[in-house]
């Protein structure tokens, strides 16, 4: 079966009607979620909003639109069809039929993955829990809630799996999940990214660029494990997830074209008092959101991401795609590190390790080619502006407190800095408080059909082919 059962009171394609106890202990496990949506989720109340709903998990047709109240979206569990021939594609099991249940000697490790990536989804959701209130407009205040809506099924996809395949522990592991919040200062979540806050539309545009990219990326590695119900979850929240980038990257598009419009009409760089975004702050939004999202890719070496690679739990990016051995045993990578320049100094630099230990610098390195294609077409609107400035990636030591480079300070060019040097700079590559009180201070709330903030331009698309001024949105 592929396409979800709506009748039922968790939508569904994976039989659950089948499974009366699974069935009892899910629906035992909504009404906590709904709580747990009605305290930390959106705070602006409407009365519905144009969604879209999977109803299918393939082909053009698998979503449908409508305006639903946020509280009555169908929330549910959806996994890409079965391939009943799939193979393990790498590591020690390359070959064997992928797993329909979890192996006992890789419980504890594939549990572990499950929970912190379920972590991550909703706490986005609880970090943009307020920008409803100063959305630039109707369609973006529904892509904001679509993304929103999308990361707490996110959140059921992974449930799904802790109760069907971790017994008790996994049930535990849920109720967790809905516990834990975005920046409590008692139980936060596990990755720092997802304790920061979203406070204004700025952020969110490059939260959805950066850091729900990082979330492509995991996902990719999930979507190989040869546990199939992991991979199979994991493929359709990529389908998902396309949208949520579409978001980033049109969204920083749209604040750097109205940008250069503002300069270009003015002939002037100083276009804070004009009512938009300066390129320098922009820059410094782009420099924090990107190295935290480096963060979020682990150290550069790693023997459990080798040991999870080895063990078939999580493999590369496009993994068959891969023209070597898939089991990586006689490789090596080149990765970043701090080695020793004498007389007590440490450098940046490169060394040579075992490709399984390097598995996240792999990983890390697709992503920021990825990156790379964002800052490209960002500059590409400045051009056609006739603006000789432009956008780029700081440098991978810069602003980091995970690997190799947690330990030193480095400017945006990668240039090494003493603790004295950073402190006095910072302020020039990293968003201060005052040009995050500036940001905040253009974030007024434009809720009337067809109209847009002053600091950035209108899409060139609606969604699902309506208009930009259509009724996206109903406030209460
Ligand atoms: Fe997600
Ligand atoms: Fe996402």
């Amino acid at each position: 079966m592929t396409r979800p059962d709506y009748a039922e009171k968790i939508p569904n394609n994976v039989g659950l009607r089948e499974d009366r106890r699974l069935q009892r202990a899910l629906e035992s496990w909504q009404p906590n979620f709904l709580s747990w949506w009605e305290t930390m989720g959106p705070t602006l109340p409407t009365q519905d909003v144009y969604l879209r709903t999977a109803i299918d998990v393939r082909g053009e047709g698998w979503a449908q639109f409508g305006h639903v109240p946020m509280i009555d979206y169908r929330w549910g569990i959806f996994l890409a069809d079965k391939n009943p021939d799939r193979r393990v594609a790498f590591g020690q099991h390359k070959g064997d039929p992928a797993w329909q249940k979890v192996p006992g000697e890789y419980r504890a490790e594939l549990q572990r993955l499950i929970v912190i990536q379920g972590d991550t989804e909703p706490a986005s959701v609880e970090q943009q829990r307020n920008l409803g209130a100063t959305a630039p407009s109707l369609y973006d205040l529904r892509n904001l809630f679509q993304v929103n809506v999308e990361e707490g099924r996110h959140l059921w996809a992974m449930v799904y799996l802790l109760h069907a395949y971790f017994g008790r522990e996994g049930r535990e592991e849920a109720e967790e999940l809905l516990h834990r919040n975005s920046g409590s200062a008692d139980s936060p979540r596990i990755l720092g990214a997802f304790n920061e806050e979203t406070p204004d539309w700025l952020s969110f545009y490059m939260f959805t660029y950066f850091t729900d990219r990082d979330g492509k990326y995991q996902l990719g590695t999930l979507k190989e494990s040869a546990f199939d119900p992991l991979s199979r979850t994991c493929e359709f929240m990529l389908k998902e997830e396309a949208h949520h980038m579409m978001v980033g990257t049109t969204g920083v598009d749209r604040v750097v074209e109205r940008t250069a419009q503002v300069m270009v009409e003015n002939d002037t760089d100083d276009v804070a008092a004009l009512g938009v975004i300066p390129l320098p702050v922009i820059q410094k939004y782009l420099n924090f959101h990107y190295s935290v999202s480096l963060d979020l890719f682990g150290g550069e070496t790693s023997t459990n991401v080798a040991n999870y690679y080895t063990a078939g739990l999580k493999g590369r990016w496009l993994e068959e795609r891969r023209k070597d051995d898939h089991k990586l045993t006689d490789d090596a990578i080149m990765v970043d590190a701090l080695v020793d320049a004498g007389d007590g100094q440490k450098s940046i630099s490169q060394v040579e390790v075992m490709a399984l230990t390097g598995l996240n610098t792999d990983l890390r390195r697709e992503y920021i080619a990825d990156c790379a294609g964002g800052v490209k077409r960002w500059n590409r609107i400045l051009e056609d502006a006739g603006l000789p400035q432009r956008l780029y990636l700081p440098h991978v030591a810069f602003n980091r407190k995970v690997g190799a480079f947690a330990v030193i300070e480095a400017s945006p060019a990668g240039q090494q800095l003493t603790a004295q040097e950073w402190e006095h700079a910072k302020g020039q590559w990293l968003p201060t408080d005052t040009d995050k009180t500036f940001v905040r201070s253009l974030m007024h709330p434009v809720y009337e059909r067809g109209k847009i903030a002053a600091w950035v331009t209108p899409p060139r698309n609606g969604i699902n082919g309506q208009p930009f001024d259509y009724d996206y949105v109903h406030l209460a």
